[in-house]
């Protein structure tokens, strides 16, 4: 598949994807969730790759969210029977078990907040700017909106935002816990490739496993969360990686990793 709408390159063991629709504030349309599906499947698939950062090319933009112009006209009963905005969630963040992480330069609004959400964490730049400014369209997130950010940043928070439509600074997003690192706009592709990096050396069975984790944490109670916690991380114990990693602390060098 070629791309219209995104850019992909390998850079060793990290896939960086760009949102490049600069024109358009990089929004969000099916053909982005087609191309995204399709990148992240590769990506997911290729053993090479340990890592993906995705960001918005341009200093203006992540995403300024959801195609406005495609949705303007389109029939309230299409949106329905095509499960408008389901892929999101059901193709992408679900079907993608290895790490990446959201480079946020510029807005990040609507769905572009709600896309950088479904990374396993934000890193921003200075000038980056969170909203979910729906409600002044008439309408409401439809792609975890109301759901990840009252989870990422708590209801008083995500209430304010949700029903103000208001944005919130790089600053506020990283007091508040949306974001875990800002950084100068001028650093912030080399500082998510760095993060990137380094979770791609890491023991790939491993990196699945702690962010399958840590994602488990949202869905279920503590007592249960616990108990799976101690079966992944016994199960771990099983693998080649853990022998390895545990010799090479023993023998003072760095691990090398088979994924098994
Ligand atoms: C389509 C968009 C767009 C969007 C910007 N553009 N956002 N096109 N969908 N979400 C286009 C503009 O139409 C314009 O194209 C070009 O990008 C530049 O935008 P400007 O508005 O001229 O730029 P600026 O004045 O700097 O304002 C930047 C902005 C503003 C504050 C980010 O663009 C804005 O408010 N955008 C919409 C933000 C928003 O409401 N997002 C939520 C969308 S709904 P032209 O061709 O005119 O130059 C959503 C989920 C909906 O995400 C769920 C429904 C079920």
């Amino acid at each position: 598949m070629s791309y219209e709408t995104i850019l992909v390159e390998q850079k060793g063991g990290v896939t960086l994807i760009t949102l490049n629709r600069p024109k358009a504030l990089n929004a969000l349309n099916s053909t982005v969730l087609a191309e995204l599906i399709d990148a992240f499947a590769k990506f997911e698939a290729d053993k090479s790759q340990g890592c993906a950062v995705l960001t918005g090319s341009g200093d203006k933009a992540f995403a300024a969210g959801a195609d406005i112009k495609e949705m303007v006209e389109k029939p309230g009963a299409d949106f329905y029977a095509e499960d408008f905005f389901a892929g999101w969630t059901t193709q992408l963040v679900k079907s993608t078990r290895k790490p990446w992480i959201a480079a946020v330069n510029g807005f990040a609004l609507g769905g572009g907040c709600e896309l950088a959400m479904m990374a396993d964490f934000i890193i921003a730049s200075e000038t980056a700017k969170f909203g979910q400014p729906e409600i002044r369209l008439a309408v409401a997130p439809g792609m975890g909106g109301t759901q990840r950010l009252t989870r990422a940043i708590g209801k008083a928070k995500a209430m304010d935002m949700c029903l103000t439509g208001r944005n919130m600074d790089a600053e506020e997003a990283e007091r508040s816990g949306l974001v875990s690192r800002v950084v100068p706009a001028d650093k912030l592709l080399e500082e998510a490739l760095k993060a990137a990096e380094q979770i791609a050396g890491m023991p790939p069975l491993a990196a699945m496993m702690n962010k399958e984790m840590v994602n488990i944490a949202f869905e279920t109670t503590l007592d249960t969360g616990l108990l799976m916690e101690r079966r992944m991380f016994q199960i771990l114990t099983a693998t080649e990686d853990k022998t390895e990693g545990m010799t090479a602390f023993v023998e003072k060098r760095p691990g090398v990793w088979k994924g098994k």
